[in-house]
């Protein structure tokens, strides 16, 4: 079966694990501070903590901006369950908005029709790794939440896309660019606001007793009392993850191009299929991260079947959250992404894809609308 999303892992992260293993330092730990400086330095980011996933960092997102309880927060339903249970699970309200049809993205245009008294923030997501036009979200005035799962090596005008708003996330579960098996990052625009990050994960405890006894230089008597400066869950990342992440980084380039190479190929193979609509490339002096290749087709549903008889497997990323029976939003019409929940479908690309894989997904969709 080709699998629609995939990660690389080689000798180098194996050794890595290995060696953490072997030292018998396996929870958090000082591969944590290597892995975080060393992707502040690959992405450009100022502020940086590694987390335990990327559904934690968004709720550790909203948590941080200390909104009042009960606000309203505007978020497209066209993207994963994660964050919009980061929204109610800190107290507030999520607010569904629609995507623009081509990007597949939120904008500033579809935000205005959802704003109210009660708005205290946007939550925007960079569908498939296609950077969302930030300017006139910004210029709206509201504190932003970046979900970058999707777009750990995108760009919006030549900044990392995740640390253009307030707070931005990143994923590194097992199918995304950059895997650890699980795991997240969080960025903030401002530094007071990773340093709390960084005690909030560890149930809002500064430093922990053995840090204390080591560091303390002899002055602190009792090294095992501690001070906790809120309630928090506790999100600490592994040195077993973090190892596999630092492996990851040095591979990242070659990750990216592999991609690329695969979304290169479909953008012209599938071009000759009538009414197959693809998806929308970067802008001028923006990265893709190309972490999804969405298509739009007519038989939808057909398409996915014969993909699938043929070892083929595709998905839809995501079933709209307004649809869903938790979260329906009866009164919400929101065309473009009922729209996806009918003609969208996410073909495989990940960098485990051989050649041959590559060209018999785009041979039989052919095959298939011919
Ligand atoms: C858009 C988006 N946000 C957040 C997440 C959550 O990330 P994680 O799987 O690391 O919890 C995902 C995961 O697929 C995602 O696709």
């Amino acid at each position: 079966m080709i699998t629609v999303f995939g990660s690389l892992i080689g000798d180098e992260e194996i050794a890595n694990v290995t060696t953490c293993m072997k030292s018998q330092w396996m929870g958090f730990g000082k591969n944590v501070e290597i892995f975080e400086n060393k992707y502040k330095e690959k992405f450009r980011l100022n502020n940086f903590a590694m987390v335990d996933s990327g559904s934690n960092a968004l709720f550790m997102a909203v948590t941080l901006l200390n909104l009042p309880i009960g606000s309203e927060i505007i978020l497209p339903s066209f993207t994963w369950v994660s964050c919009a249970q980061a929204v109610l699970l800190a107290g507030h309200k999520p607010i569904f908005c629609d995507v623009d049809i081509a990007t597949m993205n939120i904008t500033a245009d579809k935000i205005k029709a959802h704003i109210t008294d009660k708005t205290a923030a946007i939550m925007v997501v960079h569908y498939a790794g296609l950077a969302v036009e930030m300017k006139p979200i910004l210029e709206l005035g509201f504190p932003v939440i970046e979900d970058a799962a999707h777009a750990i090596d995108s760009t919006y005008n030549g900044q990392p896309c995740g640390s253009i708003g307030d707070v931005g996330i990143y994923s590194y579960d097992a199918v995304k660019n950059l895997t650890v098996g699980e795991g997240g990052g969080i960025t903030t625009r401002e530094k007071k606001l990773i340093e709390r990050a960084k005690i909030m994960r560890y149930c809002g405890i500064g430093k922990s007793g053995f840090d204390s006894a080591l560091n303390s230089a002899g002055g602190k008597v009792r090294w095992w009392e501690y001070d906790i400066s809120e309630p928090f869950i506790k999100m600490l990342p592994t040195n077993i993850a973090a190892s596999i992440g630092i492996a990851q980084l040095d591979r990242i380039d070659h990750l990216q191009n592999r991609r690329r190479q695969i979304w290169d190929y479909y953008q012209s193979e599938l071009s000759s299929v009538t009414y197959l609509i693809k998806p929308s490339e970067a802008k001028l002096g923006d990265r893709h991260s190309y972490f999804t290749y969405c298509i739009r087709v007519p038989k939808r549903d057909e398409l996915a079947h014969f993909l699938l008889k043929n070892e083929i497997y595709s998905t839809l990323r995501y079933h709209p959250l307004h649809l869903n029976p938790l979260y329906k939003q009866l009164d919400v019409c929101l065309q473009n992404s009922e729209q996806l929940n009918i003609d969208a479908l996410s073909i495989p690309i990940h960098p485990r894809m051989s050649d041959i894989e590559v060209e018999l997904v785009a041979t039989k969709i052919k095959e298939f609308y011919s």
